[in-house]
């Protein structure tokens, strides 16, 4: 008698809470963890012999911008490094509920161009996300930008009550379709001239839906204790949980701060329901803002619409090329997308190893010439951050990718290896595990991953994707 599918035998088993790796079987009956430990004799179709590997909950995304992703890919960049669940629409961008009558402005370019803006509400999206499947799960934002520029004429002033009444009804719409919450992205163009009260005005609706708020900071450089001030007013209006996406000291005169601001957050965190996301790299990547490549050490192009050809080449050499400032030749770039140096390693390190903060790549699946972060972040904090640099356990790095975001974001069958748990599984090499995307070379999948399951079946096998699309929409404090 068959008693499950599969049966992974003798591995090293991290559960995701943070505790020391134990010895046993995992087995997997349906999309379900259904017994671990010593599974005994019992039958299944399929045993893995693991001998030295390690089992890991499948890693969750905590902050993308894989909502076409989704859809259009077969998502291997994530899934090369283990992840199984993503949480898309944030920085104020999601691809629905959206019907632009023009080109959406930077940086809703970013996650896809006016054709792939087809979803006039959330649940037309969450449709098709239901009948095409995808390969990891995904956990679904809606975005402020596009909620603005669903409804207004002119983003440079703040929303009018009718406006904010129409972007209220939207959002609510999408929360009851299984969106999990809002996003803001303030210090971008589109949302920049609408004031704290606007987003108040909006979170009204997120806490009867359980619903939670995730945001792209006003500002992430000088201004950056005002602006987690803003995040956290916000948070307790609404009286739901805050998510401070992306947390960084960006700008040379901000190197060094990350204690101070650390600190802050952890004295509001004690009074509020608060997390926060981090990427493993001191350099950001979103469009290209003539305005900050000043502050940069260094300034890498992604993508140029105007110059397709100057993706992955340095702005100061097309400068040079061109005999313009780098201002100047950012200007010229446009619409463009680009990585900044402007972080202090010592800092990355200090917000990566706080125990609140979760991993999430921040990855820009759709650029010529991505940021690392989007083949590399899981896999970079396993093999350099915990087995090269030391900055905590192996153990306690996969609780920062599994348990901890399964419970900021409320996907409550996620994020640990236990019985009836969903079978969102990473087969890894501890020994060797490893980002393998560079700056220079971007989109190269890992070292180490071995195989990853999302509910039960397998998406990435023996360095390839399988092509299966088995991802489910999560909800919000719902066991699915
Ligand atoms: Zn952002
Ligand atoms: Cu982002």
């Amino acid at each position: 008698m068959t008693d499950y599918d599969f049966i992974i035998r003798n591995v090293s088993i991290f559960d995701g809470s943070g505790s020391q790796p134990a010895d046993g079987d995992v087995a997997v009956a349906g999309d379900r963890i259904a017994a671990v430990g010593d599974v005994g004799q019992g039958g299944a179709h399929d045993t893995i012999e693991a001998n030295g590997l390690a089992l890991a909950p499948g890693f969750i995304d905590a902050h993308t911008h894989d909502d076409r992703a989704l859809l259009a890919t077969d998502m291997s960049a994530k899934t090369s490094q283990g992840v199984t669940s993503v949480v898309a629409g944030n920085c104020g961008i999601s691809l629905s509920p959206l019907v632009p009558g023009a080109a959406p402005p930077p940086p809703l370019d970013l996650i896809g161009a006016r054709e792939d803006y087809a979803f006039p509400t959330f649940q037309s999206y969450a449709d098709q996300l239901a009948r095409d499947g995808a390969a990891v799960n995904a956990g679904c934002l809606v975005g402020h930008s596009t909620l603005r520029f669903s409804v207004m004429d002119n983003l440079d002033r703040e929303a009018t009550g009718d406006e904010i009444a129409v972007m209220r009804e939207r959002l609510g719409q999408s929360l009851d379709a299984g969106s999990i919450g809002l996003s803001t992205g303030l210090d971008y163009a589109p949302a920049a001239a609408a004031p704290t009260s606007e987003i108040q005005a909006l979170s009204t609706v997120l806490k009867p839906a359980g619903a939670m708020h995730a945001t792209h900071m006003r500002h992430e450089g000088e201004h950056i204790i005002a602006a987690m001030d803003e995040a956290f007013t916000i948070g307790r209006t609404a009286d739901v949980p805050v998510v401070i996406s992306h947390f960084k000291c960006s700008g040379k005169k901000n190197f060094g701060r990350a204690e101070a601001n650390l600190a802050a957050f952890e004295e509001a965190r004690l009074k509020q329901p608060l997390g926060l996301d981090a990427y493993p790299y001191a350099a950001s990547s979103t469009v290209l803002k003539p305005d900050y490549v000043n502050e940069s050490l260094r300034v890498l192009i992604t993508w140029s619409k105007s110059h397709p050809d100057q993706a992955g080449r340095d702005l100061d050499a097309i400068a040079a090329d061109w005999g313009l400032s780098r201002h100047q030749a950012a200007e010229r770039l446009q619409p463009a997308g680009a990585v900044y140096f402007a972080m202090d390693e010592a800092d990355v390190r200090r917000i990566l190893a706080y125990p609140h903060t979760m991993i999430g790549s921040d990855g820009l699946p759709h650029d010529a010439h991505p940021h690392p972060r989007l083949w590399g972040s899981f896999t970079r904090v396993l093999g350099h951050y915990a087995r090269e640099v030391g900055l905590f356990s192996m153990a306690e790095a996969i609780r920062k990718m599994t348990s901890l975001p399964a419970a900021r974001f409320g996907f409550k069958g996620r994020g640990s290896i236990a019985p009836g748990k969903f079978a969102d599984l990473v087969l890894f090499d501890p020994a060797t595990v490893a980002d393998a995307a560079t700056f220079e070379a971007p989109s190269v999948p890992s070292h180490g991953i071995r195989s990853v399951w999302v509910n039960g079946t397998t998406v990435w096998d023996a360095g390839r994707s399988t092509g299966n699309r088995p991802g489910r929409l999560l909800r919000r404090d719902a066991n699915n």
